[in-house]
């Protein structure tokens, strides 16, 4: 994997080794060669008005401690650095049109773009992106569902992302289902043993957990999103050995997941906590034995800035 710095951008990026950019993705696009990529996922700041934070926490067993545990047990809690990016724009869609522009020039003829987006703001940039590729590129809104944080009761809690999905050329875009993980059946009893035993193939609504606080995939990075997801997009819409981006990359799980399934893949953030987290990762992963470990735990603060306060649960799905 090779690292870039903003000072030291070239004119041409090229794409020789996986790459890890430390640069606003405003000044690394245009510097990439268009058609290059089979999937572009992006995950970019949802504009929730406030800053996404993420304290970590270290715990040790204390009887006088001020957190209780199984069994009657206590334990005493110390904060430790916390990681944070700003997410309030003035002008949302004038921040993100120009970046999706260049995603559109950067797909392959057979490429597809994932763009994760929450409930505030999916419809201006489903219009959007009907304006930049064509609502014939249109392919899916996918849901994704999950359940944990605070519950609101003056309407109902949001308790979902949406993903729009968009390709190049409708006609020529790469979707292997096979590659895909099945889902058990609801009732596995109505099918055929082979059928029961294979599971049925996902649908556009994707029930799935957020990151387990204690998962090894947890890096303690804001709004961190499950690999599981993001593996579906990657298995299903990429080539072995083709080209994926995430110009948002944040904890860089898109890297972390086109290294397992042996696709390549450029990540870009502005933030040094980002980049920092991403090296970690994805040297923990192509080269596990002289990876330093991540403190393990975090406090997830809901997105959802008019939930009730967090009431710690664990995650349900
Ligand atoms: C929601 S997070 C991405 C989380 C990521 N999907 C993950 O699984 O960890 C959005 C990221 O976009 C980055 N970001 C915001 N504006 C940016 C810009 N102009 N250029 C590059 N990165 C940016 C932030 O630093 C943050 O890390």
């Amino acid at each position: 994997m090779r690292s870039i710095d903003a000072a030291e951008l070239p004119e041409r990026i090229r794409l020789d080794d996986d790459l890890l950019i430390h640069a606003d993705n405003a000044e690394v696009l245009p510097r990439l060669d268009g058609g290059m990529f089979d999937l572009i996922y992006i995950d970019p700041p949802f504009n929730t008005g406030r800053a996404q934070t993420r304290t970590q926490i270290a715990v040790a067993p204390d009887p006088a401690g001020d957190r209780a545990g199984f069994a009657g047990r206590r334990y005493t809690t110390t904060a430790l650095a916390g990681r944070a990016y700003a997410d309030v724009f003035d002008d949302y869609l004038g921040f993100i049109a120009p970046r999706l522009r260049e995603a559109h020039r950067l797909l392959a003829s057979n490429g597809t773009l994932y763009f994760h987006i929450d409930y505030r703001e999916a419809h201006y940039c489903k219009i959007l992106l009907d304006e930049i590729f064509g609502r014939e590129c249109f392919i899916n809104e996918i849901i994704w569902a999950y359940d944990y944080g605070g519950r609101t009761k003056r309407r109902w809690p949001a308790k979902h992302d949406t993903i729009l999905v968009y390709v190049r050329d409708p006609a020529a875009y790469h979707f292997d289902c096979a590659e895909v993980d099945r889902e058990p059946y609801m009732a596995p009893g109505l099918q055929t043993p082979e059928r029961a035993a294979a599971g049925k193939l996902p649908v556009d609504v994707w029930w799935h957990t957020i990151v387990p606080t204690s998962g090894s995939e947890k890096t303690g990075y804001p709004t961190q999103k499950p690999e599981g997801i993001v593996r579906r997009m990657v298995a299903a819409s990429s080539r072995r050995e083709g080209w994926c981006l995430d110009f948002f990359a944040g904890s860089g799980t898109l890297g972390a997941v086109a290294a397992a399934l042996g696709r390549r893949f450029v990540l870009v953030d502005s933030s040094p906590d980002a980049i920092a987290t991403c090296r970690t990762r994805l040297r923990a992963l192509m080269e596990p034995a002289d990876a330093p470990m991540e403190p393990s735990d975090a406090l997830i603060e809901p997105s959802d800035p008019l939930a009730e306060p967090a009431e710690r649960m664990q995650p349900t799905a």
